[in-house]
């Protein structure tokens, strides 16, 4: 063989490599093309068509899953469920407690979860309508509040998070939040000698971590629970636990206003994403702190950079799924002790449960994406006024926790810790 034919059977050799390689990649890209697209299409259909399951996921019941016949009743809490992997114990529960009103817990030392999320007058959500944020910032959301957030499957809103413990990260951790870096909570956690010794008789450690303080601050949430909602007496038998007015604003809610269709089950929400046309909230435009955290919140959730120059309002589960038709969508809240938490929606825009029933009656907001369900109601004021009534029959009794004595910092032995 000539030099010539070793270097043309040579390049057939590196020709036929170099095809074989192109067509693999070709292939796996079509795969996951393939794989995306069909993602995708079950996504959407979850969103739209699976509100029961969603509910079976907070409430551990299979039954609402199989026999869809309509919206899963409204019906009292099951028990809390705690996860495999965080289970719980009474002296956990009490450390969450301790850390939930701690604000050494944020960069300055000045705010903790207690302070956005009030434990003391029971509505355990601040009552301004967009939340004030750290130190020199405002946040950008209305604080939801804690009760029952046990329940969902996912939380915040846009449900960003999918646990209570990845929530409390974001929490402590976030720039218009606690804003504290995880290895500093822990250096502080390490000079207060109680803590040291709290954190060593639930987990065994020597020093206290970010995740164990993540694990027990999750755990006192998942206690903070409705207690003695009237319309749950109702339910088991007891008639006279609501007012006539009540129980019309009840057959109203589940008939003609159809709230039902997405306010079910024992939460009395679906755990699943709507567009109801809230308006938006002038702040984002009119006060620079907010528009400031506003755009910054923009590039954190990667939008693109026409969203970026344009956006007016929150675009809500559109962040996570970056699909076109959950622009607007927002996590349905569940109602019980619903009274207590004003404001109300994601943006704080209605300060009474008036206002949020008058929006209703009027077939919610305007946008291209609304959801279908909401249609004007036309009901009359006394209407109106019995729904009200209901809502207010799903108020329990306040759940009200006075801030704890916090363990003081002190000088600990860390003689073992220290280098050679
Ligand atoms: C600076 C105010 C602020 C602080 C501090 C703060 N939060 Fe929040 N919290 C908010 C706001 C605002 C939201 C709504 C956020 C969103 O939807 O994106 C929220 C949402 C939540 C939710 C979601 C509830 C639901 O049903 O979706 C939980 C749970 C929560 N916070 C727990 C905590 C815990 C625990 C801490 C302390 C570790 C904490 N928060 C600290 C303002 C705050
Ligand atoms: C299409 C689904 C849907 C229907 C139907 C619906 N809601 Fe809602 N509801 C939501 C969603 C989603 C939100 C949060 C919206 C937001 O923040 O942008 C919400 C928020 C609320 C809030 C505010 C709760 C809070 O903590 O801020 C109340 C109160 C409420 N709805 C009551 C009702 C009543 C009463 C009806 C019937 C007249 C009704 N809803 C019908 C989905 C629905």
């Amino acid at each position: 063989m000539s030099d010539k034919n070793q270097n043309q059977s040579g390049d057939m050799k590196s020709f036929v490599i170099v095809m074989a390689f192109g067509l693999a990649g070709m292939l796996i890209i079509i795969g996951f093309g393939i794989f995306y697209y069909t993602y995708l299409n079950s996504s959407a259909q979850t969103k739209t068509t699976d509100a029961p399951t969603a509910v079976t996921d907070a409430t551990g019941t299979e039954t609402a899953a199989t026999t869809v016949t309509g919206p899963p009743p409204l019906a009292p809490l099951p028990p809390v469920s705690f996860p495999p992997d965080n289970p719980y114990s009474m002296a956990k529960a009490e450390l969450g407690r301790l850390l939930y009103f701690d604000p050494r817990f944020s960069g300055d030392g000045s705010i903790s979860c207690n302070s956005c999320h009030p434990a003391s007058d029971g509505s355990w959500s601040v009552s301004s309508p967009i939340s004030f944020g750290y130190p020199g910032s405002t946040h950008w959301r209305n604080a939801s509040t804690i009760i029952n957030s046990a329940y969902y499957s996912r939380v915040n809103w846009d449900g960003s998070a999918t646990s209570l413990e990845k929530q409390a990260n974001g929490a402590w951790g976030g720039a218009v939040a606690g804003n504290i870096d995880s290895a500093l909570a822990e250096e502080r956690l390490a000079q207060i000698p109680d803590y040291v010794r709290l954190f060593k008789e639930v987990y065994g450690t020597e020093y206290p971590t970010w995740g164990q303080a993540l694990d027990a601050v999750a755990t006192f949430e998942r206690t903070i629970v409705s207690q003695n909602v009237p319309f749950d007496a109702y339910l088991s038998g007891d008639s006279h636990a609501l007012s006539d007015e009540a129980k019309a604003g009840y057959d109203l809610f589940v008939g003609r206003a159809n709230c039902i269709a997405c306010h079910n089950g024992p939460l009395i929400s679906d755990d699943s994403f709507h567009n109801t046309a809230v308006p938006e909230a002038p702040e984002f435009t009119n006060n620079p702190l907010n528009q400031i955290t506003f755009r910054y919140e923009q590039w954190a959730k990667g939008v693109t950079e026409e969203d970026y120059n344009t956006a007016v309002a929150d675009f809500g589960l559109y962040y996570i799924t970056k699909m076109e038709s959950d622009r607007g969508s927002f996590r349905t809240p569940g109602l019980r002790d619903v009274c207590y938490t004003a404001p109300y929606m994601h943006n704080g825009i209605f300060k009474t449960l008036e206002e949020v029933v008058a929006f209703y009656n009027a077939g919610g907001g305007s946008s291209p994406h609304k959801d279908p369900l909401l249609q004007p109601l036309n009901l009359t004021d006394d209407e109106q006024a019995s729904l009200i009534a209901f809502l207010q029959s799903l108020c329990g009794d306040k759940l009200i926790i006075q801030a704890p004595e916090l363990p003081p910092y002190a000088p600990s032995d860390m003689s073992e810790a220290s280098g050679p």
